[in-house]
């Protein structure tokens, strides 16, 4: 494939932040200063304008832009390239005043008052037209200006409102949805049941939480309605921004695992994915290694959001945050392992929230580029030399990391999951789940994406599906293609319960056929309660390993058992099995282990399909991308001693040293190999 980076205006990374220069407008000495700061990090771009509105316009139809193309003039003439957002993400006080029904109602019926952000309602026609005004002065004005980069559309999108009109709106999305027939829509949510039929759509309300949330169907058409409403929000943002200048790409900052918007539906409407990244390093819970997998797997899912094309890493924080429960310092290292992990990982920016700390309100103590005290510290030391390393690999812009082997992860099926009642309604680990498998490939050497269920599952030869609970017809008709052909597929508890609408598959799970593919169906699933445990012996090995959480009873069919419970009245049934289907295997895991523990059924997935993993040294995570026949290693230690790594043969590009056969890294060192 051949390399595209995200900014060829820029000769490589994007290197920048979010930047406020509108805090300190009645301080020219600063911002004058904040130049200079920013060249010698080597920062080249920065996101202006994200909650200006208020600077923009201090009173309805009072504009003032005057500030923002001074400060965009000088970034330019200095060199650094602007990301500009629209202003949505917070309201003016008066926009809140003037047309209270910008604001939302929450699940009680009650509307917010003014403030905070992020939390306009997306059906407002009157937000929509001051939104639309502002964001057609701010396009005018800038949208070719030599030094735009990027739009940034609102920020962190997010929530839901259950105001009159977007309970209009939810009615009109449903008679859309099921053909204006409310039998249609009655049966597909089962109302029959506590005499819930409905005799016209206008009589649907949203599951407010005094209201009705014991239809599942209802439950899950208002998250996906949610999505599309912020969807429908966001692209007025975009049409109006691309009126100006098309070829102006556009994003919208994402959250790690956010629960509230399908980002596979809004990933369609921008053309490059970003997001922002708040680990928690150094907790008590986990050990370090497994918070930077973690974040491995994080940037996967958002690398899966659009496919051989690189992402952004569009906020982190230099030090701390401040709003997590602990805000612990990053150790030193620790910044540069995060930037290049995302670099690794594909994204072709490294940007921090923030670049000058605010002097005042929310956020006056998070991390950021430059101190309330200068620049004459550890963390800009280290963002310098960050700033540096990134100058030394250009060269990796535009190149994509390649996987084959594919997790299956949907939003649609995660909202299900959570809202479905039974198994442990505490917390089901759906997303946990997730992370556990995919950090278990990625420790055996094996990359790993993260794709939905309607995507195209061409290239992959392995395909891990946990919890695959909601399952459409033509997704287990794909799956059993991709076996059919050679694939290796995993599945497990709770496979193939439910279809789209959350009624339950007839005739055995896993439904639509799915039961022949695996050779099985799943009679019964027991819930543990947290202490219990059962194991599952290995067929021909004294091996047993640990069970909790989640037993599925299997009636075996046609597939060859090589696991069995070794306890409870279920002691001896089958625990995993596997079935050979035309080329190719479907694995099934019937309960709850960790993935560490199934490493040797992986371990056969990859063999069966000629896939060599790589596997490094222990602490050592490994990331690659290539792209014009030009292939990047990039070494990461997560340990606290050096460690020596064999077979390593290539120029080190931050140092320009060669590597014959040894790279040595130091704690928290990060190496990019040119092979
Ligand atoms: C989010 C927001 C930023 C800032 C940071 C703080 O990511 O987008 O505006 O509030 O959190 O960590
Ligand atoms: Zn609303």
């Amino acid at each position: 494939m051949s390399k595209k980076p995200l900014f060829p205006q820029l000769n490589g990374m994007l290197y920048g932040g979010d930047y406020n220069p509108d805090q300190w407008l009645d301080r020219p000495d600063i911002l004058a200063q904040d130049i200079e700061y920013l060249k010698k990090a080597k920062i080249n771009c920065v996101s202006l304008g994200i909650f200006s509105w208020s600077s923009y316009e201090p009173r309805e139809n009072e504009y003032h832009f005057e500030w923002l193309q001074q400060v965009m003039d000088n970034l330019y003439a200095n060199g650094i390239y602007t990301i500009l957002a629209t202003p949505s993400g917070a309201k003016p006080a008066w926009l809140d005043k003037n047309y209270p029904d910008c604001l939302r109602v929450d699940n009680m019926g009650v509307r917010y008052h003014h403030g905070d952000r992020h939390n306009y309602c997306m059906s407002s026609q009157n937000f929509r037209n001051k939104l639309k005004n502002i964001n057609t002065l701010l396009a005018e004005k800038f949208s070719h200006h030599p030094g735009l980069l990027m739009w940034h559309i609102s920020n962190e999108m997010g929530g839901e409102c259950f105001c009159p009109e977007c309970q209009k709106k939810f009615i009109e999305y449903l008679c859309n949805k099921f053909d204006n027939d409310i039998d249609k829509l009655n049966k597909a949510w089962w109302t029959t049941f506590w005499s819930h039929k409905f005799s016209c759509f206008e009589e649907i309300e949203p599951p407010f939480a005094n209201g009705s949330i014991d239809i599942m169907g209802l439950n899950l058409e208002w998250k996906r309605f949610t999505t599309w409403n912020m969807i429908d929000c966001m692209k007025s943002e975009i049409e109006v921004v691309k009126s100006f200048n098309p070829d102006i790409p556009v994003t919208a900052n994402l959250m790690n695992m956010y629960n509230g918007l399908d980002y596979r539906e809004l990933a369609k409407e921008i053309d490059v994915v970003s997001w922002d990244s708040y680990p928690r390093f150094h907790n008590d819970w986990e050990s370090f290694e497994d918070t930077m997998r973690e974040f491995s797997y994080s940037h996967a899912v958002f690398r899966g959001l659009k496919k051989d094309k690189p992402f952004m890493l569009m906020e982190c924080s230099p030090s701390s945050t401040n709003w997590q429960a602990y805000n612990k310092l990053k150790r030193p290292g620790v910044l540069r392992l995060q930037a290049l992990q995302a670099v690794g990982c594909g994204s072709d920016t490294v940007q921090y929230f923030q670049i000058r700390k605010s002097r005042g309100s929310f956020e006056q103590f998070h991390g950021a580029v430059i101190d309330h005290a200068g620049i004459d510290n550890r963390i800009f030391r280290e963002v310098s030399e960050i700033g540096d390393i990134l100058s030394k690999i250009s060269s990796v812009a535009g190149t994509t990391v390649k996987a084959e082997a594919a997790l299956l992860f949907d939003w649609d099926n995660r909202w299900a999951i959570q809202d479905m009642q039974g198994l442990c309604n505490a917390d089901k680990k759906y997303e946990k789940t997730l992370v556990d498998f995919w950090r278990e490939f990625n420790r055996l050497g094996a990359e790993m994406d993260v794709i939905g269920t309607s995507d195209s599952f061409d290239g992959y030869k392995i395909i891990i599906a946990p919890m695959l609970y909601i399952l459409r017809r033509d997704v287990a008709e794909k799956l059993t293609q991709f076996v059919k052909n050679g694939g290796q597929l995993l599945a497990t508890y709770l496979t193939g319960y439910v279809d789209e609408n959350l009624l339950c598959h007839l005739g055995g799970f896993p439904g639509e056929n799915l039961s022949d593919l695996f050779g099985l169906y799943s009679e019964e699933i027991d819930t543990l309660f947290p202490s219990d445990r059962n194991g599952i012996q290995f067929r021909g090995c004294d091996n047993t390993i640990e069970v909790f959480d989640y037993c599925e009873i299997l009636k075996i069919k046609d597939a060859e058992i090589i696991g069995r419970y070794t306890d409870d009245f279920y002691k001896d049934t089958a625990a995993i099995t596997v079935k050979c289907f035309g080329e190719g295997s479907a694995y099934y895991v019937a309960a709850r282990t960790k993935a560490a523990d199934l490493a040797p059924i992986f371990e056969q997935m990859l063999k069966n399909v000629g896939i060599v993993p790589n596997k490094m040294p222990p602490h050592v995570l490994y990331h690659e991308r290539s792209g014009d026949g030009e292939r990047y290693g990039f070494y990461y230690n997560l340990g606290e001693n050096q460690i020596d790594i064999k077979n390593v043969k290539g120029i080190d590009l931050a140092s320009g040293k060669e590597i014959d056969g040894e790279l040595v890294l130091d704690k928290y060192a990060v190496a990019v190999v040119k092979f």
